[in-house]
């Protein structure tokens, strides 16, 4: 089984990021096979400044290491060392819809805003069902906001399939964990670097702590009882606390006299200790920039022998390279 999953960066990784996706990397990557990538192509879509791009993608890198990502057991590399995959995502164009397109999310959004979309926004999940398919990925673990991604790259790779009578290309399955598909942000609204609201992992401890205060909840006293389950407060402390934990906390919120302000300092510091080793780790990779950049090299020449094996028979199956 081929596991396959990609993260832009377009900004540090939050809470979402890490318990949606990134849990499920590490998780998953004493699979047969797993390919994780920094989807620096995708960010093209809105960071237009190569020294930003360059610092995030490395920084993105860096960030999957220190959170648990073992590059002797999974494969890690950046999305553009492979040519491959644009060359795929131009063979899939061809036999992608517009009205398919039209559909996603990302691009119907903007739209509605009335805003102008390029059309690298458009064609964005054709680039990414070239990442899913030029791997022969079978499982793709990743929050609910990309379930229709995988929709959309299962409906490109049938209709490939169909129009060349071949089965040259992998149907792959999406995989979100139940409990944590949709992470809220600050504002109870899915956490998301778009609405503002999110709470980075490596966050400065101060700022981390003002963000946690700054989540919102309804205007109760502190003697009155609290629901537990309608809060985005406890929401966020069931990510980190043992069930123990969890059902200590939401006594207290049922009994009243607690309030919000504790609740918060909970998830503040249950936050601090969960990833405390995470922030060592990462500062000690920090010192070492040139072993993150060999990391990422190796992956690529591995990710890379398996994206020619597939784009050769992709090519194969619509005629391309002719005089072979
Ligand atoms: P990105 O960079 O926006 O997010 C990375 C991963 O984090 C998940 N996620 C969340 N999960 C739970 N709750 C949240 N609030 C939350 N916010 C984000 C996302 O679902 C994602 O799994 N298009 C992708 C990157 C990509 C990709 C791919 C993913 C490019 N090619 C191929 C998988 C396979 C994206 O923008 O993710």
């Amino acid at each position: 089984m081929r596991v396959l999953s990609g993260i832009q960066p377009t900004g540090r990784p939050h809470w979402g990021n890490y318990f949606g996706a990134i849990a499920q990397y590490i998780a998953l990557q004493n699979n047969e096979q797993s390919f994780y990538f920094v989807a620096d192509l995708h960010a093209l879509t809105t960071i237009r400044d190569a020294q930003v791009l360059r610092d995030n993608s490395h920084s993105a890198a860096v960030d999957l290491l220190a959170l648990g990502l073992d590059p002797q057991q999974a494969t890690l590399f950046l999305q553009s060392d492979i040519p491959e995959v644009s060359e795929l995502t131009w063979l899939l164009m061809t036999v992608t819809q517009m009205s398919l397109l039209e559909k996603c999310h990302a691009y119907k959004d903007k739209k509605a805003k009335g805003l102008a979309a390029d059309a690298g926004l458009f064609n964005y999940p054709v680039l990414m069902a070239a990442d899913i398919l030029l791997y022969d990925s079978d499982v793709v673990p990743v929050g609910a906001d990309q379930v229709q991604h995988i929709e959309v790259t299962r409906d490109i790779a049938q209709r490939f399939n169909v129009i060349y009578g071949t089965e040259a290309l992998t149907l792959p399955n999406g995989q979100t964990l139940d409990a944590t598909a949709k992470v809220p942000g600050t504002d109870g609204e899915k956490m998301s670097k778009s609405y503002g609201n999110t709470i980075e992992v490596f966050e400065a401890p101060k700022k981390m702590r003002k963000k946690v205060m700054s989540i919102k909840t309804d205007s109760k006293t502190v003697e009155e009882p609290k629901d537990p389950e309608t809060c985005p407060v406890f929401a966020l402390y069931k990510l980190f606390a043992e069930e123990a934990q969890q059902a200590e906390l939401a006594g207290r919120y049922r009994a009243g006299g607690m309030g919000y302000g504790d609740a918060k300092q909970a998830v503040y510091e249950a936050a601090l200790a969960y990833f405390a080793e995470a922030r060592e780790r990462r500062a000690e990779l920090e010192k070492t920039p040139d072993t993150v950049r060999d990391i990422l090299r190796d992956g690529a020449i591995v990710a890379r022998a398996k994206g020619q094996e597939v784009l050769e028979r992709v090519r194969s199956a619509c005629g391309l390279s002719a005089h072979q």
